[in-house]
């Protein structure tokens, strides 16, 4: 990590295990980018906390997900991981963004629409999501942020708080760039929405192959193709747009064309599918066992990570606090002057 390096920064939530559209959304390409960037990595445990979650479960989500992210190819020798709520200038960083955000910004915002349909009782904490985030990356001064097509909004937010904050108090922060990768949209395995933890409809990235063979085969495919003579049509089909992440040329090629001749069903279809992605997977499934035997390991890596992102954090936020004007450690000349004076008339 040199000092002209740019910095990467980007955070998953230890809301339940990794799964494909983490993979191939953000993780894939998050461990392409540590040769060229200096990368900072994060689990957002205080992003998790504003959905359900159970606090007895919490450090073995958090755990599973450093394991996930290690075995997926993130190497601690080249890039910095860490725990969001190791490093509590985060949240200190949040509340002083809150102040140039305004709240119109945040009810806009696509997921706190869709999340908070879906609940009952909605927290303060789901609506303010997108200013921690920004937080997150600000705090590094992150200038290249690699996420899925889904956090495009919260990324532009973040830009505008960046905009708003150094307008009014001075040059802090840059205005961070997203990277999309070639996974930018996994839809879930019904076809119609993104994977997502919270719909249900995912494979884990350490699922073993008989689990990655039951969950395809209740994949939708073209939903046109009812009986297997019937042509199908790859275009409309998620287990085919899954075929292209993890088959070769050739095998995309062949099944391209057979189902299009109703050569080949959707059965078999999966059936190449659940072969190749329990191939493609198995580095990954094994490097996730040896990291599980030894978790002590896991823990300092992510201790490292912690204490690196402490220093920088603390740094940043200082700067902001002074610019501010708040956290004073001298007394200000103003008081300095009417203490003189209180003196001299004495
Ligand atoms: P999270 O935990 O939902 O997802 C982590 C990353 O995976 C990507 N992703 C997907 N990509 C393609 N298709 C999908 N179906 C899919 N599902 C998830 C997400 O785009 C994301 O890149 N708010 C963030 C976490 C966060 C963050 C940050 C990200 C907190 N602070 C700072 C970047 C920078 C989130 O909920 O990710």
């Amino acid at each position: 990590m040199s000092d002209d390096q740019k910095r990467v920064f980007s955070g998953i939530q230890p809301s339940g295990e990794a799964h494909l559209g983490n993979y191939l959304g953000a993780i894939r390409n998050w461990v392409e980018l540590v040769d060229e960037y200096d990368c900072i990595y994060c689990i957002v445990d205080l992003h998790a906390i504003t959905g359900d979650f159970e606090p007895d479960e919490m450090p073995r989500q958090v755990f599973d997900l450093a394991v996930s992210l290690l075995a997926a190819g993130l190497d601690p020798e080249r890039c910095t991981l860490f725990v969001q709520s190791d490093v509590p200038e985060h949240a200190e960083l949040m509340w002083i963004l809150n102040s140039v955000t305004p709240l119109g910004d945040l009810t806009r915002m696509t997921q706190f629409k869709d999340k908070s349909a879906r609940q009952e009782s909605v927290g303060a904490g789901l609506l303010n999501y997108p200013v921690l985030q920004a937080a997150d990356i600000l705090l590094y001064r992150g200038e290249l942020v690699p996420v899925g097509e889904d956090q495009l909004q919260h990324l532009e937010l973040t830009r505008e708080i960046a905009r708003r904050w150094n307008h009014r108090f001075g040059e802090v922060f840059p205005e961070p760039e997203p990277l999309i990768g070639g996974g930018a949209r996994i839809l879930g395995l019904e076809g119609v929405s993104k994977m997502s933890k919270s719909r249900g409809n995912t494979i884990r990235l350490l699922a073993e192959p008989e689990e990655i063979r039951d969950r395809l085969s209740a994949a939708v495919t073209d939903p046109a193709r009812v009986r297997l003579s019937d042509p199908g049509n790859p275009n409309v089909c998620n287990v085919f747009a899954l075929h292209g992440h993890f088959s070769d040329g050739e095998t995309r090629e062949e099944v391209e064309v057979r189902c299009q001749t109703a050569d080949i069903g959707c059965v078999a279809c999966k059936e190449r599918l659940a072969e190749n992605m329990g191939e493609q997977l198995r580095p990954i499934r094994e490097r996730a066992k040896e990291l599980k035997a030894n978790p002590d390991r896991v823990y300092q890596i992510l201790e490292a990570g912690a204490e690196r992102c402490r220093e920088i954090a603390s740094e940043t936020l200082e700067e902001a606090y002074e610019l501010m004007g708040l956290r004073r450690r001298h007394v200000p000349d103003a008081v300095r002057a009417d203490a003189d004076g209180a003196g001299s008339g004495s």
